[in-house]
């Protein structure tokens, strides 16, 4: 385990186990049709990753990253789309894939502005939820596991950058975060 981590929230292997669920139940839903997966940077690409080889349809992919927190641990609501889709997905099949939600601010930005482009359907995926701190509800069409308001840190999520490589999902020492706050006022990677 790392040093800077409390304990496993999660293993390898009950992520593993649980994204071939998803995979499952999105390929069933999805049958006869080939969604674009979007992927928001950095914090979902291990998941998406892993998601879209347990898929039993074809899919395209796509990537967005957005900024959603700026230089405080509070998320604002103001969103700022760093990277946008290559694809035009006016008349697509669209399944938004991200690592968490949190307050919800990110995601719900993020559909409103999908939608405006004329999608055939937009869905969502978040590998984690966290509905202790939601503040705009959102729709999220597929949940791999609902966690305690704790902040986790691997399988792509960071703190300021760090420990996206981890496997499991384990939960950052409070120290860790409140010590470089109380210094910088800035804890978290801008890049989702
Ligand atoms: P929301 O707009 O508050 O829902 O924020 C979602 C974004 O906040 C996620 O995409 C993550 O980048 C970040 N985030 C929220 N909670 C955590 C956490 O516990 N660990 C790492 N990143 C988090």
């Amino acid at each position: 385990m790392h040093n800077d981590t409390e304990r496993v929230l999660l293993t390898e292997q009950e992520i593993a186990a649980r994204v071939r669920q998803l995979g499952e139940e999105i390929s069933r839903d999805y049958a006869g049709k080939e969604p674009l997966v979007v992927g928001i940077l950095k914090g979902a690409v291990i998941f998406m990753a892993d998601l879209v080889r347990c898929l039993s349809i074809p899919v395209r992919m796509d990537f967005m990253a957005v900024s959603s927190y700026g230089a405080s641990s509070q998320s604002s609501g103001v969103v700022r789309i760093l990277k946008d889709l290559e694809h035009n997905i006016g008349g697509m099949d669209v399944l938004l894939v991200e690592d968490i939600v949190d307050t919800g601010l990110t995601l719900n930005y993020l559909r409103e502005n999908l939608l405006t482009r004329g999608p055939a359907s937009l869905k969502i995926c978040t590998l984690l939820d966290k509905p202790g701190r939601r503040r705009v509800n959102v729709p999220v069409d597929y949940n791999g596991f609902i966690i305690p308001d704790e902040f986790v840190v691997g399988y792509g999520l960071d703190y300021n950058g760090r420990y996206r490589h981890l496997r499991d999902i384990m939960i950052l020492k409070r120290e860790v975060y409140t010590a470089k706050e109380d210094n910088e006022n800035c804890p978290a990677d801008d890049g989702s």
